[in-house]
C-alpha cells in the first residue's frame, strides 16, 4: 500500500470543511498510513474529537498543555513521530498563526516544533480567500517552504455563497500532496515529464469505433508519480477516460490515434523523460461514413489502414530524452519487449501480460517487468500501479 506504515499528523481547523477530514483520515489509513489527529479549538466546534479518535485509533491532541502518563510534553512527541504533517483544512486564521510565528494551541505549537514537510490545504469562503492578508500569507507559507494545495473554484458551504474559488481541493490532491511531501529528495526537480495514457477510438460511422479497454490508470498514475517526485511540468496526453484530473499535471484530452500522434509531437520539445503507456489503435478505418451504417443482410467488411507509429516518430527526433515505452504481450513477453525496444529506439520498456491475475487493462494493480536497452530485466510483484509508476520512474533515473 502507498502509504505503508507512513506516520502522519493530521492537523484539523475550524472551518465547515472539517467533516471531509473523516473522509481523508479513513482513506489514509486504507492505503496504510498511521495517522494521529490534532485539533484546534475551533475544528471541535465543527466535528467532536471523539470522531477522529475512533477513526484513527488514538487519542486526539486538543490541548496544547498535555502531557503524557511519562509527563513528555504531548506536541513535542508529536513532532517527532510525524514524517508529514497536513492541515486540512486551514482556515484563515490558521493560516495566520502558522504565518506569523504564534505556537498557542495545538496545531500552531506542534507545527513550531516539526522538522518535517507541513503540508496545509486552505478552504474557506471567497471573499476570504481572496482577501489580501490571506494571500500574503500563504505567500509567507509558501516562501517558508510549507507546501500549499490551492483550493478549488467551486460551489461553497451555503447556498447564499454560490460557487467560487476557497473550496478545500478534492482529496485526491491532498493525498497526491502527501505522497509528493513523503518522497523525501525529488530526484525529477527541474525535469520535463511527457505521458501518454489510456486508449484511442477510432471511429468508422458517426457512433461506433474500434478501441481496446485501456482505462488510462497506468498513465495517470505515472503522472502522479512524476509529479510525487518533483517532476517540474509533467504533460498527460490521454484518450477518452472517465478518470478524475491528476494533480499539478497538464491534461490534453485527445480521442484518436491521428489525435494522440499530433499532441505528442507538439509536446515533445523540451521533454527529459517520455513514458508511452497509451495503448494505441494499430489499425484504424481506412474511411469513415458520416451517416451511421445500417443494419445489412450478409457480412460488412472494414477495411483498415495503419495508424501513425508515435513511439517510432519520437524515437527519430530523439536527442536527450530518456524513452520509456509500454507492451502489452500475451505471449513471448520478453522477446516481443526486446524486439520493439530495439525497433523503437527506446531505452526502457515496460512489459505485462493482461492474462496475469491482477494486471493489465482497468485493474488498480499491475505485474510488469522493465526491460532496459542493455538486456537487463527487471520482474516487479504485483503492486498497486501508483507503486507500479514509482518504481519504474525511480528505476529508470
Ligand atoms: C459556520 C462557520 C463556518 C466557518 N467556515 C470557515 C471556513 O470554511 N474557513 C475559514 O477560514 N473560517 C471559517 N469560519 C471561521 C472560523 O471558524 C474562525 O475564524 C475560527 O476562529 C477559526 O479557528 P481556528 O483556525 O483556530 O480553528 C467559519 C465560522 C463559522 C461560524
Amino acid at each position: 500500500m502507498i502509504f505503508d506504515g507512513k506516520k502522519i499528523v493530521l492537523a484539523i481547523s475550524g472551518g465547515i470543511a472539517a467533516y471531509k477530514s473523516c473522509e481523508l483520515l479513513r482513506e489514509l489509513r486504507r492505503k496504510g498510513a498511521n495517522v494521529r489527529v490534532m485539533m484546534t479549538p475551533g475544528a471541535r466546534e465543527f466535528v467532536a474529537p471523539l470522531t477522529f479518535a475512533a477513526l484513527s485509533e488514538h487519542p486526539v491532541l486538543t490541548d496544547a498543555f498535555a502531557l503524557s502518563e511519562n509527563a513528555e510534553i504531548e506536541h513535542i512527541k508529536w513532532a517527532r513521530w510525524a514524517e508529514v504533517i497536513v492541515v486540512c483544512p486551514a482556515t484563515a486564521n490558521t493560516i495566520a498563526r502558522i504565518a506569523h510565528g504564534f505556537a498557542d494551541e495545538p496545531v500552531s505549537v506542534t507545527i513550531r516544533a516539526a522538522r518535517v514537510p507541513i503540508v496545509i490545504c486552505p478552504a474557506m469562503n471567497s471573499a476570504m480567500w481572496e482577501d489580501r492578508l490571506v494571500q500574503r500569507n500563504v505567500t509567507l507559507l509558501r516562501e517558508a517552504g510549507y507546501r500549499i494545495v490551492e483550493p478549488e473554484q467551486g460551489p461553497l458551504a451555503t447556498s447564499s455563497e454560490g460557487e467560487g474559488w476557497g473550496r478545500l481541493a478534492r482529496l485526491e490532491w491532498v493525498l497526491s500532496a502527501l505522497l509528493a511531501a513523503l518522497q523525501g529528495e525529488q530526484p525529477l526537480k527541474g525535469k520535463k515529464i511527457l505521458i501518454t495514457a489510456g486508449r484511442t477510438e477510432e471511429y468508422f460511422d458517426p457512433v461506433r469505433m474500434l478501441t481496446n479497454p485501456s482505462s488510462g490508470k497506468m498513465g495517470f498514475a505515472l503522472s502522479e508519480a512524476a509529479v510525487a517526485l518533483g517532476a517540474e511540468k509533467v504533460v498527460l496526453v490521454h484518450g477518452p477516460t472517465n478518470l478524475p484530473a491528476p494533480y499539478k499535471v497538464q491534461r490534453v484530452p485527445v480521442v484518436s490515434a491521428a489525435d494522440m500522434y499530433k499532441a505528442a509531437m507538439a509536446h515533445y520539445e523540451g521533454t527529459d523523460i517520455l513514458v508511452m503507456s497509451a495503448a494505441v489503435s494499430d489499425y484504424r478505418p481506412a474511411s469513415v461514413s458520416s451517416e451511421k451504417i445500417k443494419k445489412l443482410p450478409g457480412k460488412l467488411t472494414l477495411e483498415l489502414e495503419s495508424t501513425e507509429d508515435i513511439l517510432y516518430a519520437l524515437g527519430q527526433r530523439k536527442t536527450k530524452a530518456i524513452h520509456v515505452g509500454f507492451a502489452v504481450e500475451t505471449f513471448d513477453e520478453i522477446e516481443n519487449a526486446r524486439s520493439k525496444l530495439r525497433r523503437k529506439n527506446l531505452d526502457f520498456i515496460v512489459v505485462n501480460n493482461p492474462r496475469d491475475t491482477g494486471a493489465g487493462f482497468g485493474t488498480d494493480t499491475n505485474q510488469v517487468a522493465i526491460l532496459d536497452a542493455k538486456g537487463n530485466i527487471e520482474k516487479l510483484p504485483l503492486l498497486s500501479k501508483l507503486e507500479v509508476a514509482l518504481q519504474i520512474l525511480k528505476r529508470i533515473l
